[in-house]
């Protein structure tokens, strides 16, 4: 078969999407309706209006992404969607679309683990990025270093052991007052305060090398503000802000690095959401010229939620015969390499 074409379909959390997909690899369109201004009045996602938004959303997003990509439905090979972990009511409205839409035109229907999705997005702008390679996938809801032997089998090195480093960005910018989503506004802020003002500790976890906690530099951070407002101290937020991202920057960086020459790879790939943060972007790129290894990185409007990544990710299954039944259900804590 010379060309695969995929629509696939993302509701996992508050992005609407939808893309068309050739080969994994070329995206045809690639349609995000976010919710972010609705939830951003509530200080964060609130799922019910998640769910809501998705379903008056996702016929439009679909229309748009067939139109866009210059075809229709009957000419696609495969539905894809995102089946888990997420949202389980956000992630339910794409699965019972994508199944609708398959059953309807008669097309095999793929589901997607939402965190190999991210992890494929490398594969759209990077046409030589080939595993094994080590991942590093960074996003609100998930932190894993882990070995890619293959597309769509992933050894896990370390990981998380509370927060993910996604959701430590949106605890430390709701504290310190900036709102939702936190992660584009303390990049932003960092970039006027000075990384070296404010010491904080590192997000490791002793006895275990490639692990990460980042409750502890949270709770370290919530303490500062705290004990400088009961003594009327004034701090600077964008110090703060900087001193924060530098932290969580370094600890993700060093854990990569050291997993990378350990393992024997050339290649490292970092994803997520979080994987849009400036400083981790440069700090990574710099770690792996100093080290000798190839810096992948999806552009930013692939690292965070989309469907053009899920259409990727899609392809490899299809290409390895795997299909889902019109009994796919959605999997809210689906992990990493699970199907
Ligand atoms: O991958 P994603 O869109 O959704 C999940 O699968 O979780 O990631 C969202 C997370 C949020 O925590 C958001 O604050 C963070 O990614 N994020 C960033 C940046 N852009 C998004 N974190 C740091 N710097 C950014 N520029
Ligand atoms: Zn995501």
């Amino acid at each position: 078969m010379d060309s695969v074409t995929i629509l696939a379909i993302e509701t996992s959390c508050d992005e609407t999407a939808a893309a068309v997909v050739r080969n994994g690899r070329e995206v045809l369109s690639n349609v995000i309706h976010t919710q972010i201004p609705v939830h951003a009045l509530y200080g964060g996602v609130v799922p019910e209006i998640a769910s809501r938004k998705h379903m008056e959303r996702i016929n439009p997003v679909i229309e748009k992404a067939l139109s866009d990509a210059g075809t229709e439905l009957k000419d696609v090979d495969a539905v894809a969607v995102t089946y888990g972990p997420g949202l389980v009511g956000a992630l339910l409205v794409g699965v019972a679309e994508a199944k609708a839409l398959a059953f309807a035109a008669g097309k095999p229907l793929i589901g997607v683990n939402h965190i190999e999705g991210h992890i494929c997005a490398n594969y759209i702008e990077h046409k030589e990025l080939k595993p094994p390679y080590l991942g590093l996938v960074v996003s609100g809801g998930h932190t894993h270093l882990f070995i890619a032997e293959n597309e769509l089998s992933f050894k896990i090195l370390g990981r998380t052991v509370d927060d993910a480093a996604g959701e430590a960005f949106d605890k430390v910018a709701r504290a310190i007052g900036l709102g939702y989503p936190g992660g584009p506004k303390i990049d932003a802020l960092a970039k006027e305060g000075n990384p070296d003002a404010i010491p904080l500790p590192k997000a490791k976890v002793s006895g275990q090398e490639y692990s990460f906690s980042f409750s502890g530099l949270k709770s370290a951070v919530l303490n500062l503000l705290m004990k400088a407002e009961r003594s009327g101290q004034e701090i600077n937020k964008a110090d703060l802000a900087a001193s924060f991202q530098k932290s969580v920057c370094s600890v993700l960086t060093e854990h990569a690095v050291a997993a990378a020459r350990e393992y024997g790879l050339r290649d490292l790939a970092l994803a997520g959401g979080v994987a849009a943060n400036s400083c981790l972007r440069a700090t990574l790129s710099a770690a792996c010229l100093e080290n000798d290894l190839n810096f992948y990185v999806p552009s930013p409007i692939y690292c965070t939620d989309n469907a053009a990544m899920i259409g990727a990710a899609a392809y490899f299954e299809y290409m390895a015969g795997k299909r889902s039944g019109l009994d796919l259900n959605a999997v809210p804590g689906l992990g990493l390499g699970e199907r």
